[in-house]
């Protein structure tokens, strides 16, 4: 099976004006419109071969902006209406070709859902059609501006590309319409519809838009780039780890936990807090809780340790960042973990403020009995932190 994506790209742009040359090659970073729109496709897992479709007067233009790709046959040259343009890269396809997706070469933005939900809508004497349902109310009115009805906008769709066909049954559509001197279709699913297919809907996508004037340019270069710049998503590390002693519970996560031992330290000894604190000061490099809480300061001896993860948390937050997830492993032999993971999530949740519960994990794991926790001498924590920060970020 062979999916071909049909580029039509030999329209003048008149409605975009100016004097940057047709919409499609004009930059929406280092890029054209019309790059980008390759792009989708040849990125595509279940798309072949790309053929795009453009003016004779764009030859050099074309040579000049588009790079090279596998997938990508050499330019055919279109027709003097969107129609014509279509059936000369629909002829200009592979015999063998099964399907066939033809997109305008104005909608750089194309996403790979988009193009699956249209492979998968075609079938026999059936073609797909991505469409979005219409937000406004709809008003018919006269030439002088007068409306004389509001239209129901239930029954009524915007209709995208790409849209999809068997090959063999749209080259025949175009073929026919080719003949009828009076059709100028806009689409080629209208070609379908004439020639007596089905066309069916499939789930478009509103930023899968045209860009038809210079405002359309200026929203596509807007979005464009902001997909250069990257999430301000950060990852903190912790390690911590105290020796056993006498006592009668260890305290991790903020749970006390019987046990026939207790850790020990200058505060609660509560790795699994700690591990987490310095977690969260690594996404913003604020140093470790050592140089917040100095062992050294008397103030901190049997200090309970939700203070250090509370600091911590207030840290972040005045630089910025929203905690999106902490996960924190418990290495020990004794005592069991498991039963306490519950209230141990809830208590982390509440020192940080996090209403998921999703976002907080705590795991466990022994040492298999190897080195200082396998001979129960200390228990240590391992903890990871994930922060956003707001908005995008060059870095
Ligand atoms: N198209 C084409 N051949 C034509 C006319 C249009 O290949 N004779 C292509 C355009 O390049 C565009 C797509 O069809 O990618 C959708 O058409 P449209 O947005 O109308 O583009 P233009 O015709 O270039 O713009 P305008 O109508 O403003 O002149
Ligand atoms: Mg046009």
């Amino acid at each position: 099976m062979k999916n071909a994506a049909v580029i039509v790209a030999a329209g003048r742009g008149e409605r975009i004006g100016g004097s940057g040359g047709p919409k499609q090659y004009r930059l929406l970073d280092d890029r054209c419109v019309l790059q980008h729109t390759i792009n989708c496709f040849t990125a595509h897992p279940q798309i072949d071969v790309v053929q795009v479709v453009i003016h004779a007067d764009d030859r050099e233009l074309y040579a000049s902006h588009v790079m090279h790709h596998d997938k990508l046959a050499g330019p055919v040259i279109g027709g003097a209406t969107r129609q014509a343009s279509c059936k000369a890269g629909v002829d200009a396809l592979d015999a063998g070709t099964q399907n066939v997706l033809i997109h305008d070469a104005a909608r750089p933005f194309v996403s790979a859902i988009v193009i699956n939900n249209v492979l998968n809508g075609i079938a026999k004497n059936t073609c797909a059609l991505p469409a979005n349902a219409i937000a406004d109310t709809i008003k018919r009115a006269g030439s002088d501006q007068v409306v004389l009805e509001t239209v129901s906008r239930d029954d009524l769709f915007l209709a995208q590309t790409p849209q999809g066909f068997l090959l063999s049954e749209i080259g025949a559509a175009h073929e026919h319409a080719a003949n009828e001197s009076d059709t100028d279709f806009t689409d080629d699913a209208a070609v379908g519809e004439w020639a007596g297919m089905q066309v069916k809907l499939v789930k478009g996508d509103r930023d899968n838009f045209k860009i038809t004037t210079q405002q359309d340019l200026e929203a596509a270069r807007e979005r464009m780039s902001g997909a250069n710049m990257i999430a301000d998503v950060r990852t903190g590390s912790g390690y911590d780890v105290h020796t056993l002693g006498p006592g009668d519970g260890v305290i991790l996560c903020g749970i006390k936990i019987p046990h026939t031992q207790s850790l020990q330290g200058h505060s609660d000894a509560d790795v699994g807090l700690h591990a987490l604190t310095d977690a969260l000061l690594g996404t913003i490099g604020a140093g470790d809780i050592g140089s917040h809480f100095p062992p050294s300061d008397p103030k901190w001896k049997g200090a309970a340790s939700d203070q250090f993860l509370a600091h911590a948390v207030q840290t972040v937050q005045h630089a910025g960042g929203t905690i999106t997830n902490l996960d924190v492993t418990i290495v020990c032999e004794a005592p069991k973990v498991g039963p306490h993971r519950d209230p141990m999530r809830n208590r982390v949740a509440e020192i940080c403020g996090i209403a998921d519960l999703s976002r907080v994990s705590v795991k466990a794991t022994t040492n298999e009995k190897i080195g200082f926790i396998g001979r129960e001498e200390g228990i240590a924590a391992l903890a990871t932190a994930t922060v956003c920060f707001q908005g995008t970020k060059d870095v």
